[in-house]
């Protein structure tokens, strides 16, 4: 090989490793944060009489100067520069000069990245709680009006009991309040700043971490330096939070999928959220739901991928922790526009009162009830009783009728022990009278249900 081309395969290997080792084109995500932090640190060096007024008064209004330039756009991102903390760096020692070396005084990249990435996780939990709370009142809503609308409850996906669509909105509703919860739980658990932390041993230099602590908001200073530069904890569980949010938006998205299909026909999805066919003119898809069901697939490929990532590292920092932060990235983009769109799905979804009360009057919903009721007013054991309403189905498959349509002739000459069942026992059959006695606390009774929608409205205005 000449030199020349020695000298070629040389350069760009160069470029390769630049390129392979820098993730500034990803991390400038973090650009505020970064920029925080450094207002924050500055100001504690200050403090400390470690900057003098000058220096940090440069460094203040310098560090707002690039935050400027990249919020316009007039930053230029570059491999050289590594990272967002480099980047950072480098064009504010370009903007005042030397006392832009004097900002990473007492401070590392790895208690730097784990302070912005924190921040970035904390500022993202914080405002998916809100989205999730705009989810849970919309399902509210939709469930105030539907507290006595029957649908089918199902389990197998077949026809089990009657409920209302209200339970069934509710349903969904403590999933999601559950979901929020959680980030609302790994918040204050990771409320902790990493800010000072230094490589991974603390410094020498009179810091506070106090102050930096106050300024960014968070609760307390963490407690080890060599656990906190390494520790990626916090990630997987906003990972964590996401794809259980997202598993419950893609089992929502299933169900509406279903529901607006021929064989259901229980909701319709506003034009806006179904697409049509390029081939079949007739068709109206739900591409919506369906996306949002498959996007959930990537949130937990993210969580593995970083917990794959974490699994076999040493302490303290190695830059494998790099590979933290595009996941995170992309699962929070994921929820939020996922988010934002099921919510108007449901908002905007027209409820088919009629196909729902229909379908309840296929499968015996209210079998149960006579199995009940033979329990409950002539003492016979569960087993018997139920022995007895199985006979009173068959009866009903012959007549083809639901076992709701029966009348009392009909059950009297179903089975011997019924013969002289009480006439009740018909209204007892009955679709809604069936729903309405599920009486039990947490049961589907519209009046169980209404106290549900308060319970919610309660949480909704206190959180
Ligand atoms: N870009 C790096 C990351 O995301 C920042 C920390 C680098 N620290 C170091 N010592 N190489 O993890």
């Amino acid at each position: 090989m000449s030199n020349q081309n020695n000298q070629i395969l040389k350069n760009t290997n160069a470029q390769i490793l630049d390129e392979f080792n820098a993730s500034v084109m990803f991390d400038k995500e973090l650009y505020s944060q970064d920029i925080k932090g450094s207002m924050a640190h500055s100001q504690m060096l200050y403090e400390q009489g470690i900057l003098c007024l000058e220096d940090k008064e440069a460094i203040h209004k310098g560090l707002l100067q690039v935050k400027e330039e990249i919020e316009s756009g007039k930053f230029e991102f570059k491999i050289e520069h590594e990272d967002i903390h480099m980047a950072v760096e480098s064009r504010l020692t370009q903007i005042i000069g030397d006392a832009g070396k004097r900002l990473h005084t007492a401070r590392s990249r790895n208690d730097q990245v784990a302070t912005d990435f924190r921040l970035y996780v904390q500022e993202k939990s914080l405002s998916i709680k809100e989205q999730l709370k705009e989810l849970i009142s919309t399902f509210v809503e939709v469930a105030s009006k539907h507290t006595s609308t029957l649908i089918p409850g199902m389990t197998h996906l077949q026809h089990a009991q009657p409920v209302n669509f209200a339970y069934h909105m509710l349903a969904y509703a403590n999933m999601f309040k559950r979901d929020y919860e959680r980030f609302e739980s790994s918040y204050e658990r990771n409320n902790y700043s990493p800010l000072g932390s230094a490589a991974l041993a603390g410094t020498p230099h009179n810091i506070n971490r106090e102050t930096t602590t106050k300024l960014l908001g968070f609760k307390a200073p963490t407690a080890n330096a060599m656990d906190t530069v390494s520790d990626r904890d916090f990630a997987l569980e906003i990972l964590f939070n996401i794809s259980t949010a997202m598993m419950h938006i893609s089992r929502i998205s299933e169900e509406l999928i279903l529901w607006s299909s021929y064989e259901f026909q229980f909701v319709r999805m506003s034009d806006e959220y179904a697409t049509t066919s390029s081939i079949m003119p007739q068709k109206k898809n739900p591409d919506v739901p369906e996306l949002l069901r498959g996007k959930t697939g990537r949130t937990y490929g993210n969580l593995i991928s970083l917990f794959t990532v974490m699994k076999g590292l040493p302490l303290a920092y190695n830059k494998d922790t790099q590979e933290d932060k595009e996941g995170v990235f992309d699962s929070v983009k994921t929820i939020e526009i996922s988010l934002k769109i099921l919510n108007e799905v449901i908002k905007t979804m027209i409820v088919n009162v009629d196909k729902m009360q229909k379908a309840c009057k296929i499968g015996h919903l209210s079998a149960t009830d006579l199995a009940d009721y033979l329990v409950q007013k002539q003492n016979l054991p569960f087993r018997t009783a139920y022995y007895i309403t199985k006979d009173v189905v068959a009866l009903a498959n012959s007549l083809n009728k639901d076992i709701s349509e029966l009348n009392i002739d009909e059950i009297r000459s179903a089975n011997e022990e019924i013969k002289n069942i009480d006439e009740e026992i018909v209204m007892y059959l009955d679709l809604k009278a069936s729903m309405n006695a599920r009486t039990s606390f947490g049961g589907t009774s519209t009046k169980q249900t209404e106290n549900q929608i308060e319970v919610f409205k309660t949480w909704l205005t206190r959180n």
